[in-house]
């Protein structure tokens, strides 16, 4: 009797937790007005592919730019949501966020960079940087043999880019989240 109770209540536990993650999740991950996956199916058919050639050349001559994207979108859209504002140089009046302590040895700005310029070549002023690093970040991770996600695309940059406000909202100790 006892095994078989102690068996159903933490069965109870691990459903009802699934259950409040997945309505949690639900809750805050549906698109935000004006985005969507195929944003850029018209204004940049070969956006998508674009990118992808891109990121499979970097993770061909570094694996870890898995993780690398993946951070850099982390802390991009920490600070002022997803914006490309991790992304922005310093000015002569203003440190960017990539100053930051937070972001201290963070890469693939160069790189997304680069994918910037291949696509303003293709399709001029269409695919945001914000978008450029949300895309790379799930295909890396894919090619690095993790899982896919679908992406919502149609973000604009951002212009604020300031170091204080990534020092005063990026956790140095990032807890599991189950989104
Ligand atoms: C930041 O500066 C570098 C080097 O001058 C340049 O290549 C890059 O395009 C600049 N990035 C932005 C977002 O202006």
């Amino acid at each position: 009797m006892a095994p078989a109770r102690a068996f159903s209540s933490s069965w109870l536990i691990i459903t009802s937790s699934v259950v409040l993650f997945a309505t949690l999740c639900a809750a805050i991950s549906p698109y935000a007005p004006g985005l969507s996956e195929s944003y850029y199916a018209k204004s940049c058919p070969q956006a998508a592919e674009i990118i992808e050639h891109y990121v499979t050349k970097y993770l061909k001559k570094d694996s870890t730019f898995a993780g690398a994207f993946n951070r850099l979108q982390f802390h991009d859209c920490w600070v002022g949501g997803c914006d490309g504002s991790v992304l922005l140089n310093s000015t002569a009046t203003n440190s960017a966020e990539r100053e930051a302590h937070v972001n201290f040895g963070l890469r693939g700005i160069k790189e997304v960079d680069e994918i910037k310029a291949a696509l303003e070549y293709a399709c001029p002023g269409v695919v945001s940087c914000a978008d450029i690093l949300i895309i790379a970040a799930r295909d890396a991770t894919v090619k690095a043999g993790g899982p896919w996600w679908p992406v919502a695309l149609g973000r604009k940059d951002g212009s604020e880019s300031v170091d204080l406000l990534a020092d005063a909202n990026l956790p140095f100790l990032v807890f599991p989240s189950p989104c």
